[in-house]
């Protein structure tokens, strides 16, 4: 072996020995890989259990991003309560457990809605006091299984139409407008220190479309914090488009945060397909002018007071798992991991958009 070799060995033996020297004393190797457990709030993904239980990539990818879960759908009427004396705790078990383990946040979703309402509650006869009954059983068993384990809910989703009226709900119907307030209440009797929201779409909506929306959801939020119901924090949903305007996006935050509760960016996604084309494809610079959007959102709501910052939470983790596509029957690409679960320009945004 010439001397040059043996040279050459030696250098390169010392360097891979302090470096490894290095590693051991810090605990932390050179370089280390960002992922969204890193943003200075909680940020998470909605999360489906089968897909959890079924699709190694897809689970990777959620136990080393997200600081936050919400059930997409586990913890829904239809689902977790399909008949009277029944509830169906599995789907929602298990993702609590795995956000346990991997200590990170659960936010619930949802104790009450006018959509997934089962079969047995559209059929059921009873009195005024047998329906509230069944509201508050409903509530106080779920939030009570979950108690101490989940740290928010969306007790109320979606109670009002765009042109901001009170949906006629199977729950208005049968209980009353003030049903929403009853609801928070016994949510709070079943688990004093959850955090409890009100959630909705569409406060980013424009006036070209209407804002009578955004007021309607304000009206009802300030107006429960003055009664003293104990309501805590405003869901955001957030469905949006790249085509939605960031003065929109920052009047929704900034309108909900002078509520003085707690602000959750609750359902994010940005949707390409703004004509719903049929024929549409997936181009770098759509891609582009979506992550322009995930950063302008990130940004605007990062300038909130970090007290009222509950987090960020996108609707599902690729775009193989969102709602978009199937909801609006066209192609569309929302989220920040594509279908082959790479980070797509969006995911970078995020971080960019806390950069001050
Ligand atoms: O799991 C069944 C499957 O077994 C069955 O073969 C298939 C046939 O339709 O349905 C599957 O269930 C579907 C479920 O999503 C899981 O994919 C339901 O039909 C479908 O209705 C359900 O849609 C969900 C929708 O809410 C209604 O609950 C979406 O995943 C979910 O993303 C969407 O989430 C809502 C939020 O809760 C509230 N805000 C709006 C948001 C988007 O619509």
């Amino acid at each position: 072996m010439s001397k040059f070799l043996v040279f050459s060995l030696v250098i390169f033996v010392v360097f891979s020995c302090k470096k490894k020297i290095k590693e051991n004393v810090t605990g932390v190797k050179p370089t280390t890989e960002k992922t969204l457990k890193d943003m200075p709030f909680p940020f998470g993904a909605a999360v489906s259990a089968s897909l959890l239980r079924e699709n190694s990539s897809y689970k990777a990818i959620v136990i080393k991003e997200y600081s936050s879960l919400t059930p997409e759908n586990a913890m829904k009427f239809g689902i977790i309560h399909p008949a009277e004396n029944y509830y169906n705790w599995p789907d929602a078990d298990e993702i609590v457990a795995l956000a346990i383990a991997d200590g990170k946040r659960i936010h619930g979703h949802t104790l009450n809605w006018y959509a997934d309402v089962p079969v047995w509650v559209k059929n059921f006869k009873g009195s005024a006091q047998d329906w509230e009954n069944l509201l508050k059983t409903h509530i106080q068993t779920i939030v009570s299984h979950f108690k101490g384990k989940v740290a928010s809910w969306d007790v109320v989703n979606e109670a009002f139409e765009d042109d901001g009226s009170l949906r006629n709900s199977i729950w208005v119907q049968k209980l009353g407008a003030d049903y929403i307030a009853r609801a928070f209440q016994y949510a709070h009797e079943a688990d004093p220190a959850a955090i409890l929201f009100y959630n909705d779409y569409g406060n980013e909506y424009g006036a070209e479309y209407t804002s009578k929306k955004r007021e309607a959801i304000l009206n009802l939020v300030n107006s429960l914090k003055n009664r003293g119901i104990p309501i805590g924090g405003i869901g955001l949903q957030m469905h949006t488009r790249y085509i939605q305007t960031d003065a929109n996006i920052s009047l929704a935050i900034t309108s909900a945060t002078a509520t003085g509760l707690k602000v959750h960016i609750s359902e994010l996604d940005v949707a390409l397909n703004a004509t719903y084309d049929p024929a549409l494809v997936y181009t770098e610079s759509l891609g582009e002018m979506q992550a322009a959007k995930y950063k302008s959102i990130v940004k605007i709501y990062y300038s909130i007071p970090k007290s009222q910052q509950w987090g960020i939470t996108t609707w599902n983790v690729t775009d193989g798992d969102s709602w978009v596509p199937g909801f609006f029957n066209v192609p569309d690409w929302p989220l920040i991991f594509d279908k082959q679960y790479q980070k797509k320009p969006a995911y970078q945004a995020i971080f960019d958009g806390v950069v001050k």
